[in-house]
């Protein structure tokens, strides 16, 4: 296969063309045959389900090429499983596990020559997509829908990589609602999340801060990223029913549990923040992105929590070894690594 020549320490997190897709269509009540295909279009019925009432879903993890040349996957399991709960949230056929599983480790296979070198820090991410297909003009759920998967290699989610940022509480808007659709990754989410994102932009942040819906008191989430603060030997993460359940942050808890801190997931009111000696958002993308401060504009309120800029000793401790696993470089107490063999 022709050796993909690519910038790989400049990567950023965008859209790169790659060779192959998988698809596997539902109709008539079951999941069709694995399809590979070459196409980065998908023909959609113009009344389609996902397009109206946005009947969707989708999903993010990565893989990574070790130091000896292996390919790994990060816990695709746990993926599987959070789209087949925000299917049942909307509506949608649950793909089941194998196919999930088959799917994601065929499109890396594929792909290959689009798999980062070790060295550049880069990695594949790997995105599901499940969107009904079929045509509806009532609000209804569709009878045919597509899943599919494309990957693309990506940088770091922020630049600069592992530093500290500021955030910014964005008021005026939710993310999602107590009992909405938080917990699950649909794109509504996402479009809801836009105007917040972009005012802070706008003000010179990368990315703007949620605070829980109903009463603006408790801490939800960092833009498309979980929170978490360390203090008093504790990772402090938020319990709420208005964010997503992020698999980095699940693995983080039971790397930090066996680094022997405590972990706790409660509420955090937002005063809190000043309290913590560091904190950190974290997801697929970023891993962990350290935080500086987060300012709260509209009361003229700024939490810092990095008081000399830096990110902390536990917050590089955590990202350090979350990463070696993802690498290889340290061994998997927890399963949650697929190794691909040559
Ligand atoms: N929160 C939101 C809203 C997200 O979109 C993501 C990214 O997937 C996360 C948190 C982090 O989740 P994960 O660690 O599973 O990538
Ligand atoms: C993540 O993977 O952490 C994300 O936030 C993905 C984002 C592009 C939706």
């Amino acid at each position: 296969m022709e050796k993909e020549t690519f910038d790989w320490q400049n990567l950023s997190f965008n859209y790169v063309k790659t060779d192959y897709n998988v698809r596997c269509y539902y109709r008539n009540g079951s999941w069709g045959e694995v399809e590979v295909s070459s196409s980065e279009m998908i023909p959609i019925h113009m009344a389609a389900t996902s397009l109206h009432y946005g009947q969707e879903a989708f999903e993010g993890l990565k893989a990574y090429r070790g130091k000896d040349g292996k390919v790994r996957i990060f816990r695709i399991e746990a993926n599987a499983s959070r789209l087949q709960s925000t299917s049942d949230a909307t509506l949608m056929p649950q793909m089941p596990t194998e196919t999930f599983r088959e799917m994601v480790i065929k499109v890396v296979r594929l792909n290959e020559r689009f798999i980062p070198p070790y060295e550049s820090g880069a990695s594949l991410y790997i995105r599901p997509l499940l969107i009904g297909t079929g045509a509806q003009v009532g609000v209804h759920p569709a009878n045919e829908y597509l899943f599919l998967i494309f990957v693309t290699p990506v940088g770091p989610y922020f630049k600069g990589g592992f530093a500290t940022n500021p955030y910014v509480v964005i008021r005026k808007y939710d993310r999602s609602a107590p009992l909405g659709m938080g917990m699950y990754k649909v794109g509504g989410n996402y479009a809801a999340s836009l105007r917040a994102n972009q005012m802070a932009h706008d003000m010179g942040y990368p990315c703007e801060f949620y605070l829980d819906a109903k009463e603006k008191k408790y801490i939800d989430e960092c833009g498309a990223a979980n929170f978490f603060g360390i203090k008093n030997n504790t990772y402090v993460t938020p319990l709420s029913t208005s964010i997503l359940p992020s698999i980095t942050n699940d693995s983080l808890q039971r790397v930090a549990a066996d680094m022997g801190l405590k972990v706790e997931r409660r509420q955090i009111p937002i005063e809190e923040l000043t309290t913590f000696e560091e904190a950190g958002a974290c997801g697929t993308a970023a891993v962990i992105a350290p935080i500086e401060r987060i300012d709260d504009i509209e009361l003229g309120v700024s939490y810092v929590i990095a008081k000399d800029g830096k990110p902390g000793p536990v917050c590089k401790k955590l990202y350090d070894t979350l990463r070696a696993i993802q690498y290889g470089d340290l061994a998997d107490p927890y399963g949650w690594v697929t190794v691909l063999e040559d």
